[in-house]
């Protein structure tokens, strides 16, 4: 069953009832301003940082889930009828609803009694504001008059604090009213230089400020007395709860339109200039009044919404594909960088799932975001990496988090993730391999921000892999720290305290916990780093990775294997994790996609072997298990993994970010159909008609889709803030299509299904212009042996770098079918 449908033509998914399973969202704006949106106007935006700098309340976690947003509200004042055309609050019955999510922005349209509104939501480029386009047309036979009302609650800024200290917060609240314009400038008397504004084009009949004037007292958003009363009080708050509502009488002839529009924005003055006159309390509004002023022009908003669609086809420019399968070009040509995007922007803050208050971005969240996202913006990319290295320990090691806004390492989380430095070195191979900028290597980074502690971002990365080799247990593995990539097993925690955090504690000492996981990756992270020396023309170092690596991989060989697939780990006292031998949790699929990535296994037939494994034990309809068989108790000497009900999260949860993993590996040996099957498993366009059992958006990855041994097998939890994007936009690009960056080249290597025809690709790298053309007969299977580029013929699958920046480039690659 479906709740609406993709308009693959202009890149927008179309919700066409209100009622979906979950609020599905959207996110507005990609560079300071930001904002989530639901497809019922449900949401909150805030500048910067989810937490400290939050414009608007939002209360989520209720009932119902989606509480809270930009809504607006229309009055029929011949009849005293209410309605909002975003369906919630009020959920009048409407007509012809649907809410059009597209790239940056959403437009919510329905009719109510002959009455059609159109909202248009949206940040427009370089600007801290958000732009709301109201359209109302009458098509009744008859002259209509109408209000409209606008509504907003304001966020007292630190949105932990705002949800806590009532007992000061009642009592700080301010705004201002100017104009028409309602500025909320709470705490802007004492430290803040920030407030916020709210602007309307059209002559106000009325405003609100004062939360509990505007909707009355024991009432809620459903039934605001204001709009009910079809006229605003003018309230001013003082304290309490500040809010945001204009009053605008509409008069609309029969077949006419009349477009309002509101600004929700963020503004700063200087320090020194906050203001006017100086010494007042009121605040200085010359700097922020134009903006305010070009904004409310409709042509200035026409304008700037084109161009945000215009920025959106440059950016999906960089990568289109043409495969004739449905789920595979939306996803790769439009939803699929988009959710990269957003990751990029978001780390784990903000979504439906993560309230936007705990968590800062992840060292190894924001390292694997990165492969979804580097093709699109290098630039952003670029300064994100030296970010992520100037909080890298001394000893290579990694803050687990660092807080957006101070860009520092967050002390509370601490590090000990033994994984979180090896991809850092994955992130920047993707970033020198992408752009050829061998430069980033020479950028002097500091450690833990520490001034003096600078050296080039090279010698981070090889302090990352030497972290690895310096800390290694009894069989020559490396020590799994806190936890790997899978935050949920935690080898040294032994927590029988409620509430103590699996992540950040370590109850016992001494122990010998290894991880076969980091194995793989160190692995996969050293090879990389020896093309980098080879780059620089540092033999020596190349050297010394190389031989770490294949050291390493004989460790995995001898003490990883457990004789149909790849351990998991050993534990506290040296006993395998992830082995026949155990009760539960026999197979865990981590080690198997990243030993094999790492190309681990390929010679001796047992990365296929653990792949057969994979396909019996753990592949299910709706993905792969993260492990089987699931834990029915808890285990003490393994952690939160075992405090999940079996199927859920990373307890035999499909835990969405592997999956790719095992796609890239199925691509290593050889086998394109099973590749392609794994990906269209998860894949959200192909699950669209699954709605009512996935629940989630069908245009986003889920972080999570319940696993067979829970009650909601298939149910999907977590969409869009999840490694999934990244990780599935680098597996069906660049392995399973085979479209892949190298420091030498374009690497045309599709693997896909034997039924599979021509297809075709453009991809932009290093300046040039890739129109590639994949010939293959259908029926076979295969892999590319020669490139014709430019009519000039090419033995191998590497299409050279370009001859000139600017560059069209023609190839075709020829499949050969491997008899
Ligand atoms: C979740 C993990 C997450 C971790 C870190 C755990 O409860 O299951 O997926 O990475 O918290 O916050
Ligand atoms: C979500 C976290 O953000 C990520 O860092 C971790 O790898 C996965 N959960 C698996 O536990």
């Amino acid at each position: 069953m479906r709740f609406g449908h993709f308009d693959d033509e202009r890149r927008e998914y179309v919700i066409t009832r209100p009622d979906t399973p979950l609020p599905w969202i959207n996110y507005l704006g990609s560079e300071e301003y930001f904002g989530i949106i639901s497809n019922t106007a449900g949401g909150y935006s805030f500048y910067r940082d989810a937490r400290l700098r939050r414009l608007t309340r939002y209360r989520y976690n209720n009932a119902p889930l989606d509480v809270g947003g930009r809504y607006v509200y229309l009055r029929d004042d011949a009849s005293g009828d209410f309605w909002s055309p975003s369906w919630q609050p009020t959920q009048r019955e409407l007509e012809d609803y649907a809410c059009r999510h597209g790239l940056g922005y959403s437009i919510i349209s329905s009719r109510y009694q002959g009455i059609s509104a159109e909202m248009l939501y949206f940040v427009p480029g370089g600007e801290t504001l958000e732009i709301w386009r109201v359209r109302v047309t009458n098509e009744r036979a008859e002259p209509a008059k109408l209000s409209l009302f606008s509504s907003i609650e304001f966020c007292l800024w630190d949105a932990q604090d705002d949800a806590t200290n009532f007992q000061r917060n009642y009592s700080v609240g301010e705004v201002e009213v100017e104009d028409g314009v309602i500025y909320h400038k709470t705490e802007y008397r004492e430290r803040r230089d920030h407030f916020a504004f709210f602007a309307c084009s059209e002559p106000l009949a009325g405003f609100d400020t004062q939360r509990d004037a505007f909707l009355g007292p024991y009432r809620s958003w459903d039934r605001p007395i204001a709009v009910e009363r079809g006229a605003s009080s003018n309230s001013i708050a003082h304290g309490w709860q500040p809010s945001g509502s204009h009053h605008v009488r509409l008069e609309i002839g029969p077949g006419e339109t009349k477009e309002v529009i509101f600004l929700l924005g963020y503004a700063e003055n200087p320090r020194d200039a906050k203001f006017d006159p100086p010494g007042s309390q009121t605040i200085d509004k010359r700097l922020v009044r134009p903006t305010i002023d070009r904004y409310l022009q409709r042509a200035v908003v026409a304008e700037a919404f084109e161009a945000l669609r215009a920025r959106w086809t440059d950016l999906l420019g960089i990568c289109q594909v043409q495969t004739g399968n449905e789920h595979v070009d939306r996803m790769v040509n439009v939803w699929n960088p988009y959710q990269c995007m957003v990751t990029f922007n978001m780390s784990r803050s903000a979504s439906l799932f993560e309230s936007g208050i705990g968590r800062g971005m992840g060292f190894r969240d924001t390292t694997q975001d990165l492969l979804g996202f580097v093709h699109m913006i290098p630039s952003r990319a670029r300064e994100r990496l030296i970010d992520v290295a100037s909080t890298q320990l001394p000893t290579g090691g990694a803050y687990h988090q660092y807080q957006p806004l101070t860009k520092r390492g967050n002390n509370d989380v601490g590090s000990g993730f033994n994984d979180d430095p090896a991809w850092l070195v994955l992130a920047v191979a993707a970033y020198l391999k992408e752009t050829g900028d061998t430069s980033i290597l020479d950028v002097a980074v500091p450690y833990d921000n520490q001034p003096g502690t600078e050296r080039p971002l090279y010698d981070h990365l090889q302090r990352s892999i030497e972290y690895t080799l310096e800390r290694r247990g009894p069989h020559g593995l490396p020590l799994i720290g806190r936890a790997d990539w899978n935050d949920c097993l935690n080898l040294n925690c032994f927590s029988e305290t409620p509430g103590e955090s699996f992540q950040t504690t370590e109850n016992r000492s001494g122990g010998v916990a290894e991880s076969i996981f980091i194995a793989g990756l160190m692995v996969l992270a050293a090879n990389e780093l020896a093309d980098i020396a080879a780059l620089r023309g540092d033999g020596a170092g190349a050297a010394r990775c190389i031989s770490a690596a294949a050291e390493m991989r004989d460790v995995v060989a001898q003490h990883g294997w457990d004789g149909a697939w790849f351990r998991r780990a050993y534990d506290f006292y040296g006993r395998p994790v992830g082995s026949a031998g155990n009760d539960e949790g026999q197979i865990f699929i981590e080690p198997q996609g990243m030993c094999i990535m790492a190309g681990i296994g390929l010679e001796d037939g047992r990365g296929r072997m653990a792949l057969d494994s994979v396909r019996e034990r753990l592949a299910t309809p709706h993905g792969i298990l993260v492990l089987q068989p699931a834990f029915t108790r808890y285990y003490r000497h393994l952690g939160e993994i075992s405090t999940y009900p079996g199927g859920y999260k990373e307890n035999a949860g499909v835990f969405c970010h592997t999956n790719p993993w095992v796609m890239i590996a199925e691509t290593r040996v050889g086998n394109g159909d099973g590749a392609l099957d794994y990906y269209l498993r998860i894949n959200p366009s192909a699950r669209e008609d699954l709605s009512e059992i996935h629940r989630g958006e069908p245009y986003v990855y889920a972080q999570m889709i319940a696993g067979k041994d829970a009650a909601t097998p298939g149910e999907a939890k977590n969409t869009w803030l999840t490694g999934t994007a990244a990780w599935n936009f680098t597996a069906i690009s660049q392995w399973i299509l085979g479209i892949r960056p190298e420091h030498a080249g374009l690497r045309i290597d599709p693997c896909v299904p034997a039924a599979w025809g021509d297809f075709t690709l453009t991809r932009s790298f290093r300046g040039a212009t890739y129109r590639i053309a994949v010939r293959k007969q259908p029926g076979t299977s295969g892999r590319v042996t020669r490139l014709r580029v430019d009519g000039r013929t090419v033995g191998g699958n590497l299409a050279p770098l370009p001859p000139s920046p600017g560059a069209e480039i023609e190839v075709e690659a020829f499949v050969e079918a491997t008899p």
